[in-house]
């Protein structure tokens, strides 16, 4: 399936974009292993997050698609039961990485499968640390490279190790892993982050009681010693990875005013937005509610965008941000550098690759060094092309923004990808655009 995208003039109105896609993965999981009933209001509609449900069930947790959300009937610490099909993790790298550290403190195996694009994806980030604590964890290999990739089998081991780890690479997933994993460890489990990642996870953790102690960079997990008791309801607010792609449009477009409501606030997702006020864009940033998650309403309107440095330490708060800030960069004007932005490589495509092709096809002066930094020149005119989003959502969703601020009318090819975090992105383009401007078939 292909987007063609023609020129838009201005960009209007109001969004509420699916709930955060992260929020909704641990939400799922850690509820799973409480004790009671969680209804998740509202459930994610990202493929991503089917694919975790879909592996809790088969490790005989009861969920129920509502109207309002997910329901999950949580069977304890202790209650999963052993799998008898492969677990299929489908394209989530969330699922697998998260999935294999709560497997790694379960009294059975189970092997966690994977499509395609995610068995290229490295998981010895995760092998490394939950071996470490006593799973026995099997993966493929490729002569040229120690790196473990899927399918995984998991032989779990109850209690694990406690274990102090300091993950080379700062990645939620990985601190996300081995902090499910403490939680059937013989003492507690510490991680020290290189850099700060998104905190959902502590946040939950702590929202079910679980004693975790964070000294500076160091977090600490304390095993708990009685049953999680389920919080009842979980309300996720929108996504607001997904909303980057709305605010970089709004920012670009002359004229453009964009309200998007009801957006998650939690600052070790919203770098993005500080970035963007860096480069000259126009937000306002109003928060509703500091409870558990944060939210609120951002309102963007159009303002001239001028380059910036986007520095490694915040690359891993901007993470997902990085493609569609490559957008705002061709459009601002002067230079932007984006310094260790090399994990980028081994997302669901190698997105300095996708984004670099597609960009330069449309006019774009940017280049990616094999040092992880990516430089943009900006301010050149982008034009039409055909462009490819490499089987990659967050590729595909940038190229249309970029089409959207391109002469003549731009095809990104393969876009059915989007369902991955956002199957509505193109009708909800096409009501703030116009639907003149967005044609999907
Ligand atoms: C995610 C963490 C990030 C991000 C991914 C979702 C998460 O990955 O890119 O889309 O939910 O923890 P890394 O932790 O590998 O950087």
């Amino acid at each position: 399936m292909d987007a063609t995208l023609t020129r838009a003039t201005t960009l209007q109105g109001s969004l509420r974009l699916p709930a955060d896609k992260a929020i909704c993965h641990r939400a799922a999981l850690l509820s799973a292993i409480s004790d009671g009933t969680t209804r998740i209001i509202p459930w994610s509609t990202a493929e991503d997050c089917r694919r975790t449900v879909e592996v809790l069930r088969e490790l005989g947790v009861p969920m129920v698609e509502t109207r309002e959300g997910l329901e999950v009937a949580g069977v304890g610490l202790h209650g999963l039961r052993a799998p008898t099909e492969p677990l299929d993790c489908g394209e989530s790298g969330t699922t697998i990485r998260l999935s294999c550290g709560l497997l790694a403190g379960q009294p059975f195996t189970g092997r966690l499968t994977a499509a395609a694009s995610l068995c290229q994806r490295p998981m010895r980030r995760v092998v490394e640390p939950l071996s470490q604590m006593g799973a026995t964890i099997e993966g493929a290999s490729r002569a040229s490279s120690s790196e473990v990739y899927p399918p995984l089998t998991v032989q779990g081991r109850r209690p694990l190790h406690g274990i102090s780890y300091a993950p080379p690479v700062a990645s939620a997933q990985v601190k996300s892993a081995v902090l499910l994993a403490g939680l059937y460890a013989d003492g507690p489990t510490t991680v020290s982050e290189p850099a700060p990642t998104r905190d959902h996870t502590e946040r939950l953790l702590q929202a079910l009681g679980v004693q975790l102690v964070r000294e500076g960079s160091r977090l600490t997990v304390h095993p708990p010693r009685r049953a999680l008791a389920a919080v009842p309801q979980l309300a996720v607010p929108g996504d607001p990875s997904s909303a980057a792609f709305f605010i970089v449009a709004a920012a670009s477009l002359p004229g453009s005013r964009l309200v998007i409501r009801d957006v998650g606030l939690n600052p070790t997702r919203t770098a993005f937005v500080e970035v963007l006020r860096r480069m000259g864009a126009a937000i306002d940033v109003e928060a509703h509610d500091q409870a558990w998650e944060p939210r609120g309403t951002l309102t963007v309107e159009s303002a001239q965008l001028h380059g910036t440095t986007v520095t490694a330490k915040e690359v891993p708060l901007l993470i997902d941000e990085v493609p569609i800030l490559v957008v705002a960069a061709c459009v601002a004007e002067g230079q932007t550098r984006f310094e260790g932005v090399g994990e980028l490589r081994v997302k669901e495509t190698d997105r300095l690759h996708s984004m670099v092709t597609g960009l330069k096809a449309m006019g774009a002066g940017l280049v990616a060094s094999p040092d992880g930094s990516l430089v943009v020149q900006g301010g050149r005119p982008l034009h039409h092309a055909t462009v490819e989003s490499f089987g990659d959502h967050r590729t595909a969703m940038s190229l249309a923004v970029a089409g959207l601020l391109a002469e003549g009318q731009t095809r990104v090819r393969g876009v059915e990808c989007v369902a991955k975090s956002l199957g509505n992105f193109f009708e909800l383009l096409a009501s703030v655009v116009g639907s003149s401007i967005v044609k999907v078939g």
